[in-house]
């Protein structure tokens, strides 16, 4: 949603409480309005952001929903046009797959596949183990039930999805946020620590050519979680369970680790010979002080200088983005109303879009 929208909502807001107050003294003047920024070129008017991915030799990938593939124009374009690597947002995700036990519904993940593959892109499933989507049936199962319902999903999506997807979020977000060592989940909890070197012995057997992935958030920089996250990756790496990462990188342009950092952690994670993703990048600017046009140039330069940080890794395959227009963006939901992606509400390109290009292209 737009922050200028938000904004303005509220100075009307304080406008009008002020104005309550009574008093006689001298009218005062209409507040001038923010600047706004001129709105950037409509998603058809500017190069695909693929063929800029395309000349660096990286995938540029979106998460998307299927019901929105095929049913709004500009959506369906803009996916289209600008992306090589496609991610389900929500669709492949254990609890719209197997919401009733035993009863699997992969319609709305075939449904990208099927997009991806008429366009000529590729995909990333996402995800068979993540404690967020799991359905309730799940978490009242006794830990022998449970174990062969996880082996059970695992075996039949991954097994469903194979020669289709390139790559899968084996496992996802299984790192604790506050304390070292595994979140605690109906997955550690039934299974113990071992599931997640299970989770990708399952997946590998089920789909031998897929690139297998551990995806997290909160490690992207050089702190506690990103150094149990190596060391998590790097004994999966010693037992051959796991051939990718993804740092997921939703950030904030107001608060997100040093790029050199970031830099330093992708180039260690590349050092154990595994392919690193930036999997899932937003980039929140409603605390950036300043006015609409201010936030919007310090998200360019934010999107530029992580982006290029993945650049400069050749193992670095790929950027997806959650999304990529502030129309509909998970981060109004979870964070409050923001403008996090590449393309405005009625898909025109923000700076944020140049910037990447930029990244992409070596500026
Ligand atoms: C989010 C989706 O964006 C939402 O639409 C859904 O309701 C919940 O999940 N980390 C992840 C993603 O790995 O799967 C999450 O996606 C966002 C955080």
């Amino acid at each position: 949603m737009r922050v200028a929208l938000a904004v303005a909502q509220a100075l009307l807001l304080v406008a009008s409480l002020a104005g309550c107050g009574g008093g006689g003294g001298a009218p005062t003047a209409p507040p001038t309005p923010a600047p706004t920024p001129t709105p950037g070129p409509l998603y058809t008017e500017v190069a695909p952001l693929r063929d800029a991915a395309a000349s660096a030799g990286r995938l540029v990938g979106a998460a998307v929903f299927s019901s929105r593939l095929g049913s709004d124009a500009s959506y369906t374009g803009a996916a289209g046009r600008h992306f090589n690597y496609l991610t389900a947002e929500y669709e492949m995700k254990w609890d719209p797959i197997q919401r009733v036990q035993g009863q699997y519904d992969f319609s709305g993940g075939d449904a990208i596949v099927a997009f991806a593959e008429s366009r000529g892109m590729r995909v990333k499933g996402h995800a068979l183990v993540w404690h967020g989507a799991t359905p309730r049936w799940v978490e009242s199962l006794s830990p022998p039930e449970l174990r062969i319902a996880f082996e059970d999903h695992i075996r039949t999506v991954a097994g469903h999805y194979r020669r289709r997807v390139m790559a899968w979020d084996v496992v996802n977000e299984a790192i604790d946020d506050s304390q070292a060592g595994l979140r605690s989940t109906v997955f550690s909890r039934g299974l113990g620590p071992d599931y997640v070197a299970e989770a990708f012995r399952l997946a590998r057997k089920a789909d031998p050519d897929a690139e297998l992935i551990y995806n997290d958030y909160g490690g992207e920089g050089l702190n506690r979680k990103s150094n149990d996250f190596y060391n998590l990756v790097k004994d999966l790496r010693q037992r051959g369970l796991v051939d990718g990462v993804g740092l997921q990188m939703h950030i904030s342009a107001t608060s997100f680790p040093a790029v050199a950092d970031i830099a330093a952690n992708i180039n260690r994670l590349a050092d154990l010979g595994l392919q690193v993703n930036l999997s899932e990048m937003d980039v929140r600017v409603r605390d950036v002080s300043g006015d609409a046009a201010a936030k919007l140039q310090r998200q360019r330069q934010v999107y530029r200088d992580v982006v290029a940080a993945c650049v400069a890794q050749p193992r670095c395959e790929a950027v997806t983005f959650w999304g990529f227009t502030d129309a509909h963006s998970w981060v109004d939901a979870a964070f409050g109303a923001d403008d996090p992606l590449l393309l405005d509400e009625q898909y025109r390109a923000k700076p944020a879009f140049f910037g990447v290009e930029d990244a992409l292209l070596g500026r």
